[in-house]
């Protein structure tokens, strides 16, 4: 690992957890590449290994700076499992929940760490913490969103274009604690297409810069 001249604090912490992931893939893999700028220095540090890999992308500015890199993206459609899939977060909570889609991609990226035998969580060292708190992203469905927010309540729509697969990207506000139940009334209400809360058993590892070293964060589960 070396410093990078001019390289903020938090970009070296995110530089070191993507390369540390990026060291997980081997030859022949099939992996799933999340969104987010701590992905965007993964991207670089697997380009570089020069392996034979077949990728998919969790959002089109992914993809772009994939294919740019010279790393083969492909569609989802036909692919039935992934060997790993690396992906940033917003917020990991000591128990393994994590809080995802600052970048409004959650709905792909639960997709692919699910498809994934193996999900891999990068972040730098503000993202643990001792309890997840809102926002919780979510993607809704455009057919009756006025009635989806009521039934909702504290939820604020982003200011954004919206997703690649046609959805409006909110924020909850409301309570979080337990993830759990919050995960379940989301999941249970029609019009949420899919929410940013990924439960402890989808995630494998979670790998944390701090300063200029990876570390394996433990979780307690
Ligand atoms: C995008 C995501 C990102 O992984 C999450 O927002 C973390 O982003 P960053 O690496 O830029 O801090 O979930 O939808």
């Amino acid at each position: 690992l070396h410093a990078v001249p001019g390289e903020s604090p938090t970009d070296t912490e995110k530089r070191v957890a993507a390369e540390a992931a990026a060291q997980l893939v081997e030859d022949g893999m099939a992996v799933g590449l999340g969104t987010g700028s701590t992905v965007a220095f993964l991207l670089p540090a697997l380009a570089s290994r020069g392996l034979r890999i077949d990728c998919v992308a969790t959002s089109p500015a992914t993809e772009r700076q994939a294919r740019e890199l010279g790393i083969a993206v492909g569609p989802f459609e036909g692919v039935e499992r992934l060997d790993i899939a690396i992906d940033g977060a917003d917020q990991v909570a000591p128990d393994g929940w994590l809080i995802k889609g600052g970048g409004g991609a959650h709905f792909r990226e639960k997709i692919v760490a699910a498809a994934a035998d193996r999900f891999v969580v990068i972040v730098d060292s503000a993202k643990p913490v001792d309890a997840l708190s809102p926002p919780v992203p979510l993607e809704l469905a455009k057919f009756g969103l006025a009635a989806t927010l009521r039934e909702l309540g504290d939820v604020e729509l982003r200011d954004a274009p919206q997703s690649p697969d046609g959805g409006v990207i909110a924020d909850y506000g409301g309570p979080v604690d337990p993830p759990g139940d919050l995960a379940a009334r989301l999941a249970s209400t029609p019009g949420v297409v899919e929410h940013g809360l990924f439960p402890p058993a989808l995630v494998g590892d979670v790998l944390v810069g701090r300063g200029e070293v990876a570390d394996p964060l433990g979780l307690a589960r």
